[in-house]
């Protein structure tokens, strides 16, 4: 020891130790820091207790030995702790980060067939100058029924009545979208003075729509011609079987203006076709009865599950994919357009029927698709 050096009284010495010995217990329980982290702290060349270990011959020759063993049971304390202290959060917290570790792919989402197809069939009608448009699902049985030519109790309504709602009456039931068109149907009553009392009359009953039908005279109500419009919405329906499900989606198209024919409803049908199926699939257009188109049609498509052989879900080859027509002219007149001058045609096709067409698809059962299974949604 040197003169100039300043002895150490032994409880003094022995309290510092015993300081150093309670910071790092503490500092251990708080799982803060890492155990390589927390070793350099309390027991590394810069650490208190080697400081305190150059130190112990400032203590007085006689109590040497008792100080030297308190130091070492601090130091066999502190290396127990640490060696415990491996499974504190804070070590796992080190592992997590271990950029040398293989990464874990996260589950990667996609978006369901439906919405594909809806993409897909917005994409392929932009490119002829339609245009996507959005029209209530819960609308006046005037614009889903009556001013499609079906009135009160008429039998073509049937398979098409769902989910009446009577207005004016509860109008805290109605859906923020109906209070949109709400708004619109009595704007158009304010402009529209001479048939106030009709207005009034039509527009009673609420209903989920069970076709995109019912954005045709709402549409022409834009009054902005000519009209290319593809209306894409959820329609509800009493029907659940292999082909059927209770909510599905329609497209709707609909071209008004001068000269419209049946041969280009024809055209713009088998520009799609050969645009979502591929050129090699064969539809057939077959006459039929709607109240709002004349002449009308059903459309089939050779069924994409068994190559038009006749399988579970089409009986003969075939399914049918939609129903079109020349807008009827009573329905013009419903959109305040004039028959004499203009023409039209409009086209309903099921979106999920349509994708499940799609030969890659391979989709035998509509119900599938709204199952919410994972396993099966995850291979489209
Ligand atoms: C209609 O809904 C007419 N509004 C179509 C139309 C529009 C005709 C414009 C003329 C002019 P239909 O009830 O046939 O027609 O339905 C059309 C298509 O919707 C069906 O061919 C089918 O693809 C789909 N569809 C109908 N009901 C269901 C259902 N419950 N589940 C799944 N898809 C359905």
């Amino acid at each position: 020891m040197d003169k100039t050096e300043q002895t150490i009284a032994t409880p003094n010495f022995i309290g510092l130790l015993l300081e150093v010995e309670q910071d790092a217990m503490a500092a251990i329980q708080t799982g803060e820091k890492s155990t390589d982290e927390l070793r350099l702290e309390f027991l590394g060349g810069k650490s208190e207790l080697a400081k305190l270990t150059k130190q112990i011959r400032l203590v007085s020759q006689a109590d040497r030995a008792q100080v030297g063993t308190v130091l070492n049971q601090v130091k066999e304390k502190i290396e127990e702790a640490l060696a415990k202290h491996t499974s504190y959060k804070s070590d796992a917290r080190t592992e997590e980060i271990d950029i040398t570790a293989p990464g874990i792919l996260p589950p990667m989402g996609h978006l369901h067939i439906v919405t594909q197809a809806i993409n897909e069939i917005t994409r392929i009608f932009e490119r002829i100058g339609f245009t996507r448009v959005r029209h209530p699902e819960v609308d006046w049985d005037w614009y889903a029924f009556e001013s499609l030519n079906m009135p009160p109790n008429h039998p073509a309504r049937d398979e098409w009545e769902t989910f009446f709602i009577d207005f004016p009456g509860k109008p805290s039931v109605i859906p923020s979208e109906v209070e949109g068109s709400l708004a619109h149907a009595s704007s158009n009553k304010l402009r529209d003075s001479s048939h106030k009392h009709a207005q009034n009359d039509k527009f009673k009953n609420i209903v989920l729509t069970p076709h995109t039908s019912n954005g045709q005279v709402r549409e022409m109500e834009k009054k902005k011609l000519p009209i290319r419009m593809i209306n894409i919405a959820k329609c509800y329906r009493r029907q659940s079987d292999i082909s059927h499900v209770p909510m599905f989606h329609q497209f709707e198209g609909l071209y008004v203006d001068k000269n419209v024919s049946i041969s280009h409803l024809k055209g713009v049908l088998d520009y799609f076709v050969k645009q979502f199926f591929g050129p090699e699939r064969k539809t057939r257009l077959r006459p039929f009865h709607f109240q709002f188109t004349e002449p009308s049609f059903e459309i089939d498509i050779t069924c994409g599950v068994c190559n038009g052989r006749g399988c579970r879900l089409c009986k003969e080859g075939w399914l049918e994919l939609g129903g079109a027509g020349m807008v009827h002219p009573v329905v013009l007149k419903n959109g305040g357009i004039d028959p004499d001058m203009y023409t039209g045609f409009a086209f309903g096709w099921g979106v999920e029927r349509t994708a499940m067409m799609k030969s890659n698809t391979q989709l035998d059962d509509i119900r599938l698709l709204y199952g919410n299974d994972i396993r099966f949604l995850e291979q489209f």
